[in-house]
């Protein structure tokens, strides 16, 4: 039986350009003849039947929209084999066998439950952490890299004109792609992620050095979950150091925002894949870039992959940023 109906949802934590994706998606769907249709609030609107038959106006002005109009959520619920025979049954309500998932590696974990369960489906990596193996960039990195450049770009002033130290957390859940490449695009002078870590007390000697030289101040930033406090972290150091350390978590204003030029690309390219694969009648699979190509892996190959390594991004820092 060939794919007829294609329903969408969005899931985890929101990025920019997911909507982007939707609006791709629903377009290059109706164009090729598939009854398209959505689910809000991702697999818990699913368990409850939120969804909804749409026209290519639905996703009219949406491109530049930062969020998810289709909302999004974290469903524990789904996670049960009950929960997910509930929303087969709400997709057969509606005669939908397939389902466009766009978001993280919790969003592919129940794509995967929802294909073993008969649903043909096909994942697109929407998540500002860019922690999916099987993309080079995943939808949302962008944006996100370019906000916390804004904001480490106001918080420089500040930390030179009083001559501090300042530690920047970012997201990125276990991942440090948004912390390597932010600190790379803004020079600072540490960059501290899960995959290359330091010890406080080299963290400490090095701001100690850094603030006996000609430059006292300096900027670090670091990846959530590094620290199990970065505010009590920033105080150890003024205390070690006698440099007055301060510590801003950005936190969720990452997720915000109108998509990057590149997110609204990258997620048109992968929502346009998406669709083309279902004509081809390929699904159970998930989609990504690499090399700048479109390209697709099933959910075993997918999973398999080992993290992103950045040899090359992390050699720079070596170079220029110390
Ligand atoms: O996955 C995106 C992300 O923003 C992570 O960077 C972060 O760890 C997590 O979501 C926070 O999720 P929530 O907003 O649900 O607390």
């Amino acid at each position: 039986m060939r794919v007829r109906r294609i329903a969408v949802l969005t899931s985890g934590g929101d990025a920019p350009g997911m909507n982007a994706a939707v609006r791709a998606i629903i377009r290059a769907g109706l164009k090729n003849g598939f009854e398209m249709f959505v689910v809000y609030e991702g697999y818990k609107g699913l368990i409850e039947g939120r969804i909804e038959k749409v026209d290519r106006n639905f996703v009219s002005d949406i491109i530049n929209r930062g969020g998810t109009i289709l909302k999004s959520a974290r469903s524990r619920d789904f996670k049960t084999k009950e929960a997910r025979l509930i929303a087969i049954d709400q997709l057969k309500n509606f005669g939908i066998d397939t389902i466009i998932a766009i978001g993280g590696d919790g969003t592919y974990m129940g794509a995967k439950e929802l294909t073993e369960l008969g649903i043909k489906c096909v994942c697109i990596p929407g998540t500002i952490d860019n922690d999916i193996a099987s993309s080079e960039y995943t939808i949302g990195f962008d944006t996100a890299l370019n906000t916390i450049c804004d904001v480490v770009d106001k918080l420089r002033d500040t930390t030179a004109s009083h001559q501090r130290c300042t530690i920047i957390e970012v997201m990125g859940n276990t991942s440090g792609d948004l912390a390597l490449f932010s600190g790379i695009a803004e020079g600072v002078e540490m960059i501290l992620t899960p995959e290359h870590p330091f010890t406080e007390e080299e963290i400490i000697n090095r701001i100690r050095l850094l603030g006996s030289g000609f430059k006292k101040h300096s900027l670090v930033i670091v990846s959530e979950k590094v620290f199990p406090n970065v505010i009590s972290f920033a105080e150890k150091l003024s205390k070690e150091t006698g440099i007055e350390a301060r510590a801003e978590v950005l936190g969720r204003l990452q997720r915000g925002g109108s998509p990057s030029a590149f997110d609204r690309i990258l997620a048109t390219r992968l929502g346009v894949y998406a669709v083309d694969l279902l004509k081809d009648n390929i699904y159970n699979v998930v989609v990504g870039l690499k090399d700048n190509k479109l390209v697709y892996y099933t959910f075993e190959e997918a999973f398999s992959m080992p993290k992103k390594e950045y040899a090359q991004l992390y050699r720079l820092i070596n170079i220029v940023n110390r």
